[in-house]
């Protein structure tokens, strides 16, 4: 099926955040007085420039992200989910998602997203033990997260939840504790990262070491073998969906399409007039060529389990995969089995996935 070139996925970014989490090296702020409405009344002027460029679109997702977005007062996130719909034509099935943190809780929260029109909701609840909430530095607590999972479940037909894992004094026993709490309330998506330690973070400055390769990888192998069992299908490194609930918004990046970006820090790709546009927000575009659009197109691709299709490929950036890969690396990565390729796709094979860094840098040598 041809890649919908004239589809449209918008990022709205809220930077502001209750606290800093030690590990996180989001664009975030910490504020006591953030002019909400001054700010909301610029991304509607903002989505309006933007239109300017990509009037013939379609809308087909709408993600707020964060920092933490659920610190947008609903009257908000309407206006601009209205002003949306005035620019642009909307898909039918339209996901309409917005990441939540617990911490921003009170009693008609989710219900007051939803009618403002969020259909996908994704909370950050990170761990589901007390200890290693306060470790990560969480400022909500373990009877909250479940509060808020019961809550999102009753209110939205699509849910997701983020996890860290592999955390430094994780045990793979405790993990397994978790995972078996996570499957029980019937989520649509799970994502589930392992802990990186990022440079410049409060992590790094405390010299915070993650967990050894071995048991990181021995965690992976059970998450993904355990979530397959309990029907959610491994989709992307991070990513776990029931079938018909991959996250819509997010294979956009995955599969070369393209987005806008609202709000500080937020960036976009678009394709315009067969030239490739890189967005930083408010409105710094810079031009990059189909090499560097193949590459990109490679690094995201190789992440999903489907892998890339190679025909699609072409479509977006004008050039055949094979032009763009060391072929002969190609071959030996297909015989030390970490890819394998048909006539329409390259994917990673089960152990392939946990080397897609190593993958990547070899078929661009
Ligand atoms: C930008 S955060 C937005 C979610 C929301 N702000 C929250 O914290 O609840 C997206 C997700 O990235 C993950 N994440 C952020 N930093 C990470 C790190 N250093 N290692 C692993 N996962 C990380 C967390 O699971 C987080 O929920
Ligand atoms: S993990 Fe979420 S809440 Fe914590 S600092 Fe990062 S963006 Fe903010």
């Amino acid at each position: 099926m041809p890649y919908p070139a004239n589809e449209l996925a918008i990022y709205i970014h809220w930077p502001f955040c209750k606290s800093k989490c030690p590990y996180c090296d989001f664009y975030k702020e910490v504020r006591k007085d953030v002019p909400q409405d001054e700010i909301i009344a610029q991304y509607l002027t903002d989505l309006q420039k933007y239109h300017k460029m990509t009037s013939d679109r379609t809308i087909k997702s709408v993600f707020f992200g964060g920092g933490t977005p659920s610190l947008i007062e609903p009257r908000n996130i309407e206006k601009i989910l209205n002003k949306i719909q005035q620019l642009w034509p909307i898909k039918s099935n339209i996901e309409i998602s917005l990441e939540a943190n617990p911490n921003t809780h009170y009693q008609t929260l989710f219900s007051d997203l939803r009618l403002a029109g969020i259909n996908r909701l994704s909370l950050g609840i990170q761990a589901l033990n007390d200890d290693d909430l306060r470790f990560l530095g969480r400022s909500h607590d373990l009877a909250t997260a479940r509060k808020c999972l019961n809550e999102v479940i009753k209110t939205f037909d699509n849910h997701s939840v983020d996890l860290i894992y592999a955390r430094p004094t994780q045990d793979i026993k405790q993990w397994q504790n978790e995972l078996n709490e996570i499957v029980t309330y019937g989520l649509k998506h799970i994502s589930l990262y392992q802990l990186t330690i990022e440079p410049n973070t409060v992590f790094a400055r405390k010299n915070i070491k993650p967990l050894d390769d071995d048991n990181a990888v021995k965690m992976y192998n059970l998450t993904r073998n355990f979530l397959a069992q309990n029907g959610y299908e491994h989709y992307e490194v991070s990513n776990f969906a029931k079938h018909g609930f991959q996250s819509l918004h997010n294979l956009t990046y995955w599969q070369g399409g393209d987005y806008i970006g609202i709000g500080k820090s937020a960036h976009g790709r678009l394709k315009l007039n067969n030239r490739f546009i890189t967005t930083v927000y408010p409105f710094i575009h810079e031009e990059i060529s189909p090499q560097e659009r193949a590459e990109e197109l490679l690094i995201m691709g190789l992440r999903l389990t489907q892998g890339i299709n190679l025909q699609e490929f072409e479509n977006i950036c004008g050039l055949p995969f094979y032009q763009c890969i060391n072929k002969q690396k190609l071959q030996q990565l297909k015989e030390l089995g970490l890819l394998h390729e048909t006539d329409s796709h390259i994917y990673p094979t089960y152990d392939g996935m946990l080397l897609l860094n190593q993958i990547v840098v070899e078929l661009c040598a």
